[in-house]
């Protein structure tokens, strides 16, 4: 049965180390995997914008050998002239990979369940699995180790990002605070928190959601936050969002409460004065740009993992 990557825990923990092995492996002779896609084709299905993710992954798949087809999806919307069904069907017939960028996670599991290619979830309202995955390998390099951890997240806990970071530290065994407000719309939803649960029962694990940021920062190797402004939600709802989120604004004071060689996660874009003060997204314990600098070697893995390449 095709394989797809829809959220992080699609993987195994012993896939997830395998790919980040192979990203290293790749990051240090790009030179010997110059053709290991060639002739091959990936269609990336874009319906919300993108820097990092169409640039990245559109190099790596040049730098494999292979071709790359941006096609934006916001002029020929999915499920309007056809549905998606049809619409995946069809594409696979003439591509070897496919990743899309959608709103709605029913369009991505759809879209999967009649495509007859590896499909990459490039981001949609559940899961970032292709960060998550680059975030490991810059905590690697950085931390020189996955295990024995505890990652801080703070601001939007109803949000895709959070939401492949508690599975990838559940699925991990790491301790990770997820500090923000509480409500439907700012925390995580049950059916993430179910699975968390599920996976850390595995692993020992230990996934908490808190309401306190000082407390989530305590004694933490990794402290991570992302936009307060999703792709999507509409510009008015801006004042009332920073306002509700301010008491998770990642700030000096909290990379204090951190252990002294914490590093400063954001997947970008970021906002300096929102989710983090400039001090700290511009200051010596960030990794931001290097976080966004292993997208290309390790989505290129991640490739290279669907087509069955090692
Ligand atoms: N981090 C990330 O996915 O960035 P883009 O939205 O620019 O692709
Ligand atoms: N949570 C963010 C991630 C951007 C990469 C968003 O959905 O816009």
């Amino acid at each position: 049965m095709v394989r797809h990557l829809l959220k992080i825990s699609d993987l195994s923990k012993e896939e997830c180390e395998k790919i980040i092995y192979k990203a290293i492996e790749i990051k240090n002779n790009p030179e010997k995997f110059k053709a290991a896609l060639k002739g091959e084709t990936l269609l990336m299905l874009f319906e919300k914008p993108s820097l990092r993710t169409r640039i990245s992954f559109e190099t790596g798949m040049q730098q494999l050998g292979g071709h790359a087809i941006f096609y934006s999806i916001v002029d020929s919307p999915l499920g309007k002239k056809e549905n998606i069904h049809d619409t995946a069907k069809v594409v696979s017939l003439y591509v070897n990979l496919i990743a899309a960028r959608v709103y709605k996670r029913e369009d991505m599991q759809n879209f999967a369940k009649d495509s007859s290619v590896p499909l990459i979830n490039m981001l949609d309202d559940f899961a970032h699995p292709c960060q998550i995955l680059c975030d490991f390998l810059t905590i690697k390099e950085k931390k020189g180790r996955l295990d024995n951890l505890k990652m801080s997240f703070f601001g939007d806990g109803y949000n895709n990002v959070t939401y492949d970071l508690m599975r990838m530290c559940a699925m991990f065994g790491l301790r990770m605070d997820v500090a923000c407000p509480s409500g439907t719309d700012y925390s995580p939803e049950q059916e993430v928190l179910d699975e968390v649960a599920e996976l850390s029962k595995i692993s020992g694990a230990v996934v908490r959601v808190v309401h306190n940021a000082k407390e989530a920062a305590k004694d933490s190797d990794i402290i991570y936050t992302d936009s307060w402004m999703s792709y999507g939600i509409p510009k008015e709802q801006e004042e009332e969002r920073k306002s509700i989120f301010m008491p998770y604004q990642v700030t000096e004071d909290i990379m204090k409460l951190a252990k002294s060689g914490a590093i400063f996660m954001n997947c970008l874009p970021a906002m300096r004065g929102a989710e983090q003060t400039a001090e700290v997204i511009d200051g010596p314990q960030s990794i931001v740009f290097d976080q966004a600098r292993n997208r290309l070697h390790g989505q290129k893995a991640i490739m290279l993992f669907l087509r069955e390449k090692f």
